[in-house]
């Protein structure tokens, strides 16, 4: 009989181990994921974002070409390798990075918009832990992101916010965007992906209505906004039509189901899940647009979710147009050599006064990395002292070796990194108002959507280009506005027809169709 590998993942926070058992051969990466123990993946495995750290304290795991790029000689012989590379022949004791993603700091919050009554609606209402509650109706409504999740507990009829829950996307083994995932599931991962995620919902339901004593039955209904990925992987459906032509989701319009279909629990509480307006601007674009009220309003406005595939509407109640960019995981910290996402330790604001750079960290922890909007803040100070160029280059005292950040070194490519993200979606704004055949004086609002885009200096966020100076002003960060789409509809059915309005005036934009995107791409990479 074969024998198993064993491997001791040490916890040394938690003062717990886990014993995970493999065959020789198996991918330790893909072992950990299905153990459900937590270890960042950006690339999905392919050995290029050097994030899935291991360090081996018992037993050998080869030196792979991708573990020399990625340490340094003391790393190496001090044990740290990469989990992706990693194919274990023997009995080994591991610890996980010590970069814990499950600290992550997930964007639940609102903002109420003055001009927008029932944006304005949503509260949050501190709940009373009595068995009274019991007889009450409840819902939940999930945003469900790539990066991250989020559930609110809402009373019915009045959808007031009574206890939150967040976590990790525990997909994010597979990779940290879309296109990682699609890949994973196209390669016979789509079941396990799905396990994930149900697994992880499940558990946020459960813990909600544990810590608010409300059982499993008061619940009403659930709501899920997702981007169509997002959406395929937690129905199960095949992804093979996303990432190439067609470019066509599985099912079209508003998915409903029941409970037990995907969580194996024997209640049967209705689900539905936000259609998106298409492959690329998903259900919660169309929840964003709907929490921001761009259905109601009659001059245009520009909705843009900055994450990894960066979302952009412009429009009022009588015609959408709509885009996805490439944008790429820099603004959440990824594909930047010391970028974290948004955990404690991570350098959120860096201001540059007097000659001297100051920084403040999440939770005021030490700094462990910098998150987006450290990234932001860093380049554009940098930028203001001259330390980087309009072309993006460091001086040439810095070329080489960086420019240091609380023992760290910023490095040219991660400027470029930033340089593409925030050119995908200067370039995508561009094209969209033209397109509408709008100046950009005309546009009355512009809502900043995303967990990113809610800590983002805004001003800082225009010295470097990646919000139009003539928009400043007249920017708000609308927080989570997939979360906020969710709420609607949970409150209203009428929302139903919103949604239906919203998707039947959009028409989407291909930007690569575009003629001339490309100039107007690399005219925007500059600062
Ligand atoms: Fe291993 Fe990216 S280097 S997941």
């Amino acid at each position: 009989m074969e024998k198993r590998i064993v491997i001791r993942v040490k916890d040394s926070i938690n003062n717990k181990d886990t014993l995970v058992s493999m065959s020789k051969g198996e991918n330790l990466l893909e072992t950990l994921a299905s153990s459900k123990l937590s270890i960042f993946s950006e690339c999905g495995g392919r050995g290029t974002c050097g994030k899935c750290i291991v360090k081996v304290v018992e037993g050998r795991l080869k030196i792979t070409l991708q573990d020399k790029a990625s340490f340094s000689t003391s790393e190496l012989e001090g044990g740290y390798r990469l989990a992706c590379m990693a194919y274990p022949d023997m009995d080994c004791t591991i610890i996980l990075s010590s970069r814990r993603n499950t600290d992550y700091k997930v964007v639940t919050e609102t903002l109420n918009h003055p001009t927008n009554t029932e944006y304005s609606k949503i509260k949050e209402t501190s709940h009373p832990h009595t068995l009274t509650y019991e007889k009450k109706a409840y819902a939940i409504a999930i945003d469900l992101g790539t990066t991250t999740i989020a559930l609110a507990l809402t009373d019915l009829p009045g959808g007031n916010i009574l206890d939150k829950y967040t976590a990790i996307n525990p997909q994010r083994v597979y990779g940290a965007d879309v296109v990682s995932r699609i890949k994973a599931s196209n390669e016979g991962k789509l079941n396990s992906l799905a396990l994930l995620i149900r697994e992880e919902l499940l558990k946020g339901i459960l813990k909600l209505g544990e810590k608010n004593q409300i059982k499993i039955e008061s619940i009403d209904n659930i709501v899920i906004a997702g981007n169509t990925t997002m959406i395929h992987l937690l129905m199960g459906y095949p992804c093979n039509t996303l990432g190439t032509f067609p470019f066509a989701p599985y099912k079209d319009g508003f998915i409903n189901l029941l409970s037990d279909e995907i969580f194996g629990i024997s209640e049967k509480i209705p689900i539905t899940l936000i259609p998106g307006i298409s492959v690329f601007v998903g259900g919660d674009i169309t929840a964003g647009l709907l929490a921001c009220g761009i259905n109601r309003e009659d001059k245009p406005c520009l909705f843009i979710d900055l994450g990894t595939n960066g979302e952009i509407a412009l429009g009022n109640r009588e015609r959408i147009l709509a885009t996805s960019t490439a944008a790429g995981p820099a603004f959440e910290g990824g594909n930047i050599s010391c970028g974290v996402g948004s955990i404690p330790g991570a350098i959120c604001h860096v201001s540059y006064e007097e000659g001297k750079l100051s920084y403040k960290t999440i939770n005021e922890e030490p700094a462990v990395g910098l998150c987006g909007t450290g990234v932001v803040e860093l380049i554009s100070e940098l930028l203001k002292e001259g330390i980087i160029d309009s072309s993006g280059l460091l001086k040439d005292s810095y070329f080489d070796e960086g420019y240091p950040i609380a023992g760290m070194k910023f490095i040219q490519k991660d400027i470029r990194e930033l340089q593409l993200a925030k050119a995908a979606i200067g370039a995508g704004v561009d094209i969209l108002v033209k397109s509408y055949g709008i100046s950009y004086e005309e546009i009355d609002k512009v809502f900043i959507a995303g967990g990113f885009g809610y800590h983002l200096d805004i001003n800082k966020a225009a010295m470097i280009g990646l919000i139009p100076e003539a928009l400043t002003r007249k920017a708000i960060a609308v927080g989570n506005t997939s979360l906020a789409g969710a709420i609607y509809l949970i409150k209203d059915s009428d929302t139903k027809n919103k949604i239906e309005h919203i998707i039947l005036t959009a028409e989407e934009v291909h930007l690569s169709n575009v003629e001339g995107f490309n100039e107007l791409f690399m005219r925007y990479m500059s600062f």
